[in-house]
């Protein structure tokens, strides 16, 4: 059984990696349709350093407004330790990694136990160790939802239409831009998996480990920019995204699609001129479309890349990494 505190780290206020707190806190409840996990690992993902600095990229009047103290983190890999009277299909002692409660920002996955969503959770795959099932949930579903599965009737956050992957196959060429970050090594992964042929934008440090996962062309965008050396592709996902994603319209057929992953600055009329579609979505939790990622993470058919690992109490130096950018693969706290 757990014990009644444990250690969690805590934002008491908004700011940089130095707001970060390692404090001693109770273990939480699970609620009605929630298990409680011994955390093993959690994944850093970016809305963690958006929590983390209170918003700061939005406008003062837009920014949500947060309940302080919180615990950070939405990605998990643990054992259930408990498990509330309604929740069917987990048992104490089963293996899990999952999304929690996303897009809210009360996953709590930085500490020792959190308390999780079953719906949100799906079984470790055996043949991975936490740290690397930790580093899968956020940008693993991104990259699916994205590219082959929406998987909810939830209203688009970003847009009126309801974002639409396009199905891929052999005779496409998929561009993804950030590459060998969290969501883009996923998504060159998913492609290849469909067959596509994919061509991978990233910094130049990162082109064996992008070939290692099956690029077949790669562009260091620090000496060459794709929309001036690439023609007639039939999608670009766009993991970087923001005012600067519409120059990559420019690598697409017409009819071909771009998915700005982070919100970008685009404009209907020169969607239309060029014939292209642009379609943004938000990740939602989704237990899941995780154990069919899952089965893919146990037949090696998608990896996880480990950038680094730090120990949970080091959450700050963590966030430092983050902040340094150039990231290949996951961020991950070690915790139990
Ligand atoms: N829509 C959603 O629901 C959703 C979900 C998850 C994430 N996101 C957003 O997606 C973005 C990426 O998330 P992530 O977790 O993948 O981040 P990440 O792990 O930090 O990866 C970002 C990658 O982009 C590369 N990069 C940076 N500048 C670049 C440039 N100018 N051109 C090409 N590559 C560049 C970086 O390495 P190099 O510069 O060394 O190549 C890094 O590998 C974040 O903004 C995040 O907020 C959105």
């Amino acid at each position: 059984m757990p014990t009644h505190t444990m250690r969690a780290i805590r934002l008491h206020e908004h700011g940089g990696p130095e707001v970060l707190r390692d404090d001693e806190v109770p273990v939480p409840e699970p609620g009605p349709g929630e298990v409680l996990v011994r955390v093993h690992a959690a994944g850093v993902n970016p809305p963690d350093w958006y929590l983390r600095a209170g918003m700061s990229g939005l406008p003062p009047e837009t920014r949500p407004k947060f309940d302080l103290p919180v615990i950070p983190g939405t990605d998990l890999s643990g054992v259930v330790e408990a498990v509330a009277a309604d929740v069917d299909g987990l048992s104490v002692g089963d293996e899990v990694f999952g999304l929690l409660r996303f897009p809210g920002f009360d996953g709590s996955a930085y500490a020792e136990y959190a308390a999780a969503p079953a719906s949100d959770l799906a079984l470790k795959p055996a043949g991975i160790d936490h740290v690397h099932a930790a580093g899968a949930p956020m940008a693993g579903l991104t990259a699916w939802q994205f590219l082959i599965e929406l998987g909810h009737d939830h209203p688009p956050t970003f847009q009126a239409a309801k974002h639409r992957p396009v199905p891929l196959d052999a005779g496409m060429t998929v561009l993804i831009n950030g590459a060998a970050g969290g969501v883009g090594h996923f998504a060159l992964q998913l492609a290849k998996w469909k067959g596509a042929r994919v061509i991978a934008v990233a910094s130049g440090t990162h082109e064996p480990f992008l070939r290692e996962l099956g690029a077949d062309e790669f562009i260091d965008y620090t000496r060459h920019r794709p929309e001036e050396v690439v023609r007639d592709v039939d999608l670009v996902l766009d993991t970087v995204g923001g005012p600067d994603s519409r120059r990559l319209l420019h690598t697409l057929k017409r009819g071909g699609s771009q998915f700005p992953v982070f919100p970008g600055r685009f404009d209907e009329e020169e969607n239309a001129k060029l014939g292209v579609t642009v379609s943004i979505t938000q990740v939602r939790s989704n237990g899941a479309q995780l154990a069919d990622l899952g089965r893919l993470l146990d037949a090696g058919t998608v990896r996880v890349a480990i950038d680094s690992t730090f120990a949970l109490a080091d959450a700050r130096a963590a966030h430092e990494r983050a902040s340094r950018g150039h990231i290949q693969g996951k961020i991950v706290l070690t915790v139990a």
